[in-house]
């Protein structure tokens, strides 16, 4: 490889300089210079171009484009599975986000064990010595006689062993922690997390490798942080739960090979992490009275729905302005339903504090949490407890209109096999036949769903 030049560019606007600046005298922009490499294209002596897959570039019309099934093999974890759209795709490079301690290596390393009993498989650790690895696949009881450990955090040496091992998979923990020599900013510096990252995607395409990258979420949020990686890796992954809960879930916000919002949920245990293959279960725990200020939602992840208890606490207020709080839930939504439940419904908020969560840690963000989230207020706010067996979803409009929400029938299914007996939705979302054991009340006003309510 020849030897690279040092040259700093603009993250703006693209213009390089041969010196650091404070402001880029091209576009203005200030602390945008970033150390970058200017290197030969790899295949340059050649006289023929190639792109990072070996592929030459040559032009042709879809059609005549041969598509085959992308080759996936499955990882040996059916939630893992599922994020990924289905197992797990040669040559593709996985980014998995999260605050630090979330569970990144633990779940990595369960994985690759049990990779590693089919296929070879490597695990490139900069953060923890081979034996804190070997300690913790010990303590969890994984098969350990085939997962290969290294600990490198040069990219270079990385890559060159990798290319001896041929595995089929690879984890890099962290890439916080990785180098290429090629620049002389420190480790976990937005460039030497972009140039690490760009070599190993060229590495994975070119081998057929399957590269799993951990990425710590850093306080601030973006810099130097996943964020910057997201469009250079073929799939996204953020590992997310409360710090203090056993519940993790690992969610899916870039794919270019399955669907996206898929999301897989874990609990942690003293023996690593434990896939939940039923959350609705789980998240719906809850005490055996019927108490004031909680209702139960069906929620629609990804591609199957799960239950969620959303709990609502309405007291008197003594400021000018009363608080608005949410957990789970978008706080501007709930401004806004709040007004509509005042104009619609007659009933009113504006001296009362409103405090709303999803139990469990989970993020609700679609509409059909509207009149859900509504029901919970009014009965916190009347101190008048729901029936345990009633299921409510459906998006509430500014004129007062109860709208249909995607996957009705699936909800309705969750809510009956978990012995739910009445749902109050959208009339659009009514089936002909419900469920068996479930009484379905469909509306199309919010009127009408507080009448069904109370
Ligand atoms: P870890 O995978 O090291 O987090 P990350 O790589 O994302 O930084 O997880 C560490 C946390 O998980 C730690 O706080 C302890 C907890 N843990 C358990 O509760 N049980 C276990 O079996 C393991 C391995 C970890
Ligand atoms: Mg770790």
């Amino acid at each position: 490889m020849a030897k690279a030049k040092r040259l700093y560019g603009c993250t703006e606007c693209g213009a390089t300089f041969p010196k650091w600046a404070g402001q880029c005298s091209e576009c203005g922009a200030w602390n945008t210079l970033i150390e970058t490499r200017l290197e030969s294209h790899p295949t340059s002596s050649s006289s023929r171009r190639t792109g990072w897959t070996g592929e030459q570039s040559n032009i042709r019309t879809l059609a005549e484009v041969s598509v085959e099934e992308v080759p996936r093999f499955s990882t040996a974890c059916g939630e893992l599975d599922r994020v990924l759209g289905g197992g797990l795709v040669d040559g593709s490079v996985v980014l998995i986000g999260g605050d630090p301690g979330i569970g990144k290596s633990t779940i990595l390393l369960q994985t690759l064990c049990n990779i590693a009993q089919r296929f070879p498989a490597l695990y490139v650790t900069g953060e923890e010595s081979q034996q804190q690895v070997a300690l913790r696949a010990r303590r969890l009881e994984l098969p350990q006689d085939r997962l290969k450990v290294m600990t490198e955090t040069c990219i270079e040496a990385i890559i060159a062993t990798a290319r001896q091992e041929q595995p089929r998979v690879m984890v890099i923990d962290s890439i916080q922690t990785i180098y290429t020599e090629q620049l002389q900013s420190a480790p976990g510096g937005v460039a030497q997390v972009r140039e690490s990252t760009a070599l190993l995607v060229r590495f994975a395409k070119q081998t057929g490798t399957a590269v799993f990258l951990v990425g710590h979420v850093t306080k601030e949020g973006s810099l130097a942080g996943p964020r910057v990686l997201e469009h250079m890796v073929d799939t996204v992954l953020y590992f997310e739960g409360e710090p203090d809960g056993r519940l993790r879930m690992l969610r899916a916000v870039k794919n270019r090979f399955g669907a996206i919002n898929e999301l897989g949920v874990f609990g942690m245990t003293d023996r690593g992490l434990k896939e939940v293959s039923n959350p609705s279960a789980i998240f719906l725990t809850r005490a055996s009275e019927a108490v004031p200020g909680s209702v139960v939602m069906a929620t629609w992840e990804g591609s199957r729905p799960m239950l969620v208890e959303v709990q609502a606490l309405v007291d008197s207020s003594h400021m000018a302005n009363p608080r608005r709080v949410t957990l789970g839930l978008d706080q501007n939504r709930l401004a806004m339903l709040l007004a509509v439940l005042h104009r619609h419904g007659g009933i009113p908020t504006y001296d009362q504090d409103v405090f709303l969560n999803v139990v469990g840690g989970v993020k609700v963000l679609e509409t059909a949490a509207d009149l859900a989230l509504m029901a919970a207020v009014i009965s916190s706010l009347r101190n008048r407890a729901l029936p345990h067996d009633l299921l409510v979803f459906g998006e509430v409009g500014l004129s007062g209109e109860v709208r249909p929400v995607p996957s009705g029938q699936e909800r309705l299914k969750e809510a009956a096999k978990h012995g739910f007996k009445r749902a109050i939705i959208p009339k659009t979302n009514a089936p002909k036949e419900a469920p068996k054991g479930l009484r379905v009340v469909a509306v199309t006003r919010l009127e009408q769903a507080l009448e069904a309510l109370f």
